[in-house]
């Protein structure tokens, strides 16, 4: 036991030797989709739909940020995997103590926080699109051509992702007695 915890510290030691320096390295992809499951699981989202909407806000660039211009001045910026517009800022700063730079440099911090924020739209409107249309455009009623439009990107890719699982569920077919 001693033996093998030696050479895990080792192995730890070297680790950090090589990587060490690299600042904020982010996660490899498995560690990644491992973000997106327990995200999901957390708020009761399928991860899948969480994937679709970091394609579509981020192109899955876990340091994209969105500037947001009303008559060429920025008045707000989108950060990181799930574009997390900074009116939010203040208050995860409060309650969890979560920064911009945060949200920029750990990319499963930020697919929480925009799961809690989806989960949150959802939980104000019902499962429906107009809530994932929510996630990008808010609830204003002057938005809802926004909304759809955003909606209708999002679930082009989720059902693309659904397209791509049928598989295995057809295949369980040949399960059948
Ligand atoms: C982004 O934040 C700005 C203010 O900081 C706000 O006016 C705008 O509605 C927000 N957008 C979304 C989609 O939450
Ligand atoms: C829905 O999401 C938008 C965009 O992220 C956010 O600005 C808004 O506050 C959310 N609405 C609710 C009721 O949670």
């Amino acid at each position: 036991m001693l033996f093998y915890g030696l050479i895990w510290l080792v192995a730890q030691a070297l680790f950090s030797l090589a990587f060490g320096a690299v600042a904020h390295s982010l996660p490899p992809k498995a560690a990644m989709a491992a973000c997106f499951e327990s995200a999901a699981r957390t708020y009761r989202i399928d991860p899948l739909l969480l994937i679709a909407i970091a394609e579509v806000e981020s192109g899955m660039n876990p340091r994209a940020v969105g500037l947001n211009r009303r008559q060429g001045k920025v008045v707000s910026e989108d950060v990181g995997l799930m574009q997390i517009n900074s009116s939010w800022f203040p208050f995860l700063k409060n309650k969890w103590g979560i920064t911009r730079e945060k949200l920029l440099n750990d990319p499963c911090q930020n697919i929480y926080v925009g799961a809690y924020i989806l989960a949150k739209n959802i939980s104000a409107n019902g499962v429906n699109w107009e809530s994932v249309g929510a996630y990008n455009a808010g609830f204003k009623n002057a938005n809802a051509p926004f909304r759809m439009r955003y909606a209708k990107r999002v679930y082009a890719r989720y059902l693309s992702f659904l397209d791509k699982e049928r598989g295995d569920v057809f295949s369980r077919l040949s399960m059948l007695k």
